[in-house]
């Protein structure tokens, strides 16, 4: 019985939903925006460092491609929030000069740093030193920072230049990308669809050409949903071994443990050069980083989707994208691929909610306050619909839905923290330390703007995995036919072992082929 009103709801908000896409003329990146020219855009990080090191091509050239790209590109998507093309463009002369004598000399301590003159798109979540710190949120206007955050300064230790702060949803707290204070970004292979979030405009501007890579945080998909709707690599590194220090907003230390850091790039050659940049001189943390990994060892297991109705039924073509992968891996790489079923994985987005609101958290009402007090979510409702409001309306659903959603205290709720427990406990044991389990990030490829609201079970997908800290690649394994609109899987192995789906994740685009650019390609030749 509470199955079947379950499946009508659902059925209900995805027609709706269906309803409104429809009635919005789609506006194809492959025709609203401009063809990529310039071949500095499609190197991957590793190549542009190599090649500044080489003198083959000049840093500056290399900035200057991707300011022109983000020029060309970002009135149209909105992934951009702040610049500082003046500072890159010095730092990049400086560089430029330096290898210049260090070629000359062959004397060398810049040609020895692995990211040296590689831009990168920074998350306004992470405190860039000169950059406001704004997360979205209409009382941080302004917020200019004095520091580098913990990442943010390992990445410049290591020769990279910081090109673009990039935007997130208000509070960094919804799977889109859009706030009062800069407008929402959109999906750069569909205009009219979210880029996903809340490493949104991360995505967007790396997926449409406007950066290599991305600084992406993730607590309950905030890395996969976006690099899954951007057609995107993005790596979830092994909770807690990256410095989050200057991460805002702030979270409860025990809520905090669920917040990974790492990668969205377009190439999966760059991971592991990205995952050691990001972890600087923690490396030792994930000490098997750098191991050779056999495929036909691996075991590998798949889910198509949930097993359940809550949720938006998967997409046909992201169930045949994943049994085209199995194939392929176990085909191509001999690797033992099983296809299995782990109960209750359909109540992802209750065992999420229960679990997190059990640990000791800093309420939404409190964080829309500006940490000064609470604010009553229902006023903010009412004065939202007569445009009074600062605050986004998915902010103020969660603000509301944290406080009659899930209760962990009661038997129901502690049931289904147990059983996302004992989901942790089987699939660890199952993949033991040479296996992966490949799942869905997300039901669907990009979605309308407008349905996001409709949609949120759906990030039960990605978001039981923030419980457990264990890596996960993202990866994209195909683009639908009709609307050319990327989807990927999430990748996932035991915590420690990034190496394995870093591994998976370059057969993937090896045979798969990855990123596919959201807009047309015209290389000027020379
Ligand atoms: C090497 O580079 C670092 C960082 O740019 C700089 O502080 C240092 O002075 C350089 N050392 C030499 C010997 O040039
Ligand atoms: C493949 O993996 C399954 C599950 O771990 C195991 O039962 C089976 O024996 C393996 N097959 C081969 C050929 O190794």
């Amino acid at each position: 019985m509470l199955d079947s009103v379950t499946t009508f709801v659902r059925y209900v908000l995805d027609s709706i939903a269906s309803g409104v896409t429809k009635l919005v003329p789609a506006k194809c990146g492959l025709i609203v925006l401009p063809p990529i020219k310039d071949p500095i855009i499609l190197l991957s990080a590793q190549q542009l460092a190599e090649k500044i090191k080489s003198g083959e091509i000049k840093c500056v050239d290399v900035v200057k491609a991707y300011k022109q790209r983000i020029e060309e590109c970002d009135p149209l998507v909105n992934a951009v929030v702040e610049t500082r093309y003046k500072e890159a463009l010095e730092e990049a002369q400086t560089i430029d000069e330096t290898i210049a004598k260090e070629l000359a000399t062959g004397e060398k301590n810049l040609s020895n740093l692995p990211l040296l003159g590689v831009p990168f798109a920074a998350k306004d979540c992470l405190q860039v030193k000169g950059m406001q710190l704004t997360a979205g949120f209409v009382p941080r206007k302004g917020c200019i920072q004095s520091e580098d955050a913990a990442l943010i300064s390992n990445l410049r230790k290591l020769g990279s230049i910081p090109l673009v702060m990039t935007n997130v949803p208000e509070l960094a707290v919804w799977y889109d990308s859009a706030n009062m204070l800069y407008g929402r970004t959109n999906n750069p292979y569909d205009l009219t669809r979210i880029p996903g979030g809340s490493s949104g405009g991360v995505a967007a501007c790396v997926s449409y050409g406007g950066s290599p890579f991305g600084t992406g945080s993730d607590i309950a998909g905030s890395i996969r949903f976006p690099s899954h709707f951007c057609g995107l690599f993005g790596h979830l590194i092994t909770q807690k071994a990256v410095n989050i220090d200057g991460h805002w907003p702030p979270f409860s230390t025990e809520q905090s443990e669920c917040l990974s850091i790492g990668p969205i790039c377009r190439y999966a050659t760059d991971l592991t050069l990205l995952v050691k940049s990001f972890l600087g001189d923690q490396a030792e943390k994930i000490p098997k980083l750098d191991h050779p990994v056999d495929l036909s060892k691996l075991k590998i297991f798949y889910m198509e989707d949930n097993g359940g109705s809550s949720s938006t039924p998967v997409h046909p073509e992201i169930k045949e994208g994943i049994r085209k992968l199995m194939k392929c891996l176990s085909d191509d790489y001999h690797a033992n691929v099983t296809k299995i079923n782990i109960p209750h994985m359909d109540q992802a987005f209750d065992i999420f909610l229960n679990t997190m609101k059990d640990k000791p958290h800093i309420p939404h009402t409190q964080k829309i306050a500006n940490f000064d007090g609470h604010k009553n979510p229902w006023l903010e409702l009412v004065k939202k619909m007569v445009g009074a409001s600062d605050h986004t309306l998915p902010v103020i659903i969660v603000s509301i839905l944290e406080t009659c959603l899930g209760d962990p205290k009661s038997e129901s709720g502690r049931e289904l923290i147990r059983r996302g427990e004992i989901i942790q406990e089987k699939l660890f044991s199952m993949l033991g330390d040479d296996g992966i389990f490949i799942y869905p990030a997300f039901p669907e490829p990009a979605i309308n703007h407008y349905t996001s609201i409709l949609k949120f079970q759906n990030i039960g997908y990605s978001s039981l995995f923030s419980l457990m800290g264990n890596p996960i690649t993202t990866c994209p394994i195909g683009l639908s036919k009709n609307e050319h609109l990327p989807f990927g899987v999430q990748v996932m192995a035991s915590p420690f072992n990034d190496h394995l789906t870093i591994a998976v994740a370059r057969a993937i685009e090896e045979k798969l082929g990855g990123w596919k650019p959201p807009s047309r390609v015209e290389l000027k030749s020379n």
